[in-house]
């Protein structure tokens, strides 16, 4: 199967801003790709010359096989994405439902309008005016109209920015289910979390340049960084005495080891003959955040390091 797109040495200059430098990836049809990095990386312009909205000043580019940069190309590869794009201009005084429909209205084979509103959770809003609609409320009529028109290929530039809790997570689901079905996704977020649960695959992208890219799991070298099991030193007890080498800080006893399960093993083994209490006791590894962080030039200090996803 052919990629589903294929980005080599894009560049985009917008007068001396240097936007994107030369970033290259593909993204293989059916997967979730993600793309992370600060504000200004240069995201949504990369988003926005493969929907065909910029145009590019150097580099391939190959959406569905098509490139967006030719007119000709323009209506059937519009008729197969579906976008969300990071602003979004609706009509204020139509509403919900209203809105759907006009979009579903520009497909040729576009999915039905009450089933997308139930999938975005919009089934009571519809007959709200857009323009009455909170932004979390606004954002979940974004995601309805960008798959609307049962895209092959979806873009989605920070699609739940805004969202509460529940509403994220039942918009993942909602991604999930749409690349089960064999849909396309490429988006961009913010949130490390989202990226973990939702991305195939993730590309790091800073000041125009992919620094880093790879499952999430393993982006940096995070499956291969050593794991960290703390607890607070049990009273009476000094840091000698236990059967490891470990750091002391902040109330908090770090042991790195390569091998967890041996290491808690000897641990726990060591504080039921001492009747020691393990309090406040983990066992981590860097997450996805440390490592973005790392990636992007933030490093984190030490006891900052948060606990894993996983
Ligand atoms: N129309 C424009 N004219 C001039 N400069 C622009 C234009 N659009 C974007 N830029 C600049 O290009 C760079 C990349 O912007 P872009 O919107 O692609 O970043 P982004 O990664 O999507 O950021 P964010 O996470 O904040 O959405 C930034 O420095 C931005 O200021
Ligand atoms: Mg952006």
């Amino acid at each position: 199967m052919p990629d589903a797109v294929e980005v080599v040495g894009l560049r985009k200059d917008y007068g001396t801003v240097q936007a994107v430098r030369g970033v290259s990836f593909t993204v293989e049809q059916g997967e979730i790709f993600a793309l992370l990095g600060p504000n200004g990386a240069g995201k949504s312009t990369t988003l926005e010359i493969l929907e065909g909205f910029r145009d590019r000043d150097a580099g391939r580019v190959g959406v569905l096989g098509m490139d967006p940069g030719e007119r000709a190309a323009g209506r059937e590869l519009r008729e197969r994405i579906g976008l969300v794009l990071q602003d979004i201009a609706v009509e204020p005084y139509l509403t919900v439902r209203e809105t759907v429909a006009r979009n579903a209205g520009y497909y040729r084979w576009p999915r039905d309008v009450d089933e997308v509103l139930g999938l975005v959770g919009l089934t009571e809003l519809r007959r709200r005016k857009v323009r009455t609609l909170s932004g979390g409320q606004k954002r979940r009529l974004d995601l309805a109209l960008g798959m609307i028109g049962n895209p092959n290929l979806l873009f989605l530039d920070e699609p739940t920015t805004g969202f509460d809790p529940n509403a994220r997570r039942s918009a993942w689901q909602l991604v999930r289910n749409l690349r089960d079905a064999g849909t396309t996704i490429l988006l961009t977020t913010h949130y490390m979390e989202e990226a973990q649960e939702l991305a195939d695959r993730v590309a790091v992208i800073a000041d125009g340049r992919i620094v880093s890219e790879g499952a999430p799991s393993a982006l940096g070298g995070r499956d291969n960084a050593r794991a960290r099991v703390r607890f607070a030193l049990p009273r009476d007890c000094v840091l000698g005495e236990l059967p490891f080498a470990a750091t002391y800080a902040e109330g908090l006893v770090t042991v790195e080891t390569e091998e967890p399960t041996e290491t808690l093993h000897h641990l726990t083994g060591w504080a039921l003959r001492r009747a020691a209490v393990l309090d406040r006791l983990t066992v981590d590894r860097p997450s996805l955040e440390d490592v973005y962080l790392r990636l992007t030039g933030h490093d984190v200090p030490e006891h900052g390091m948060r606990r894993s996803v996983r």
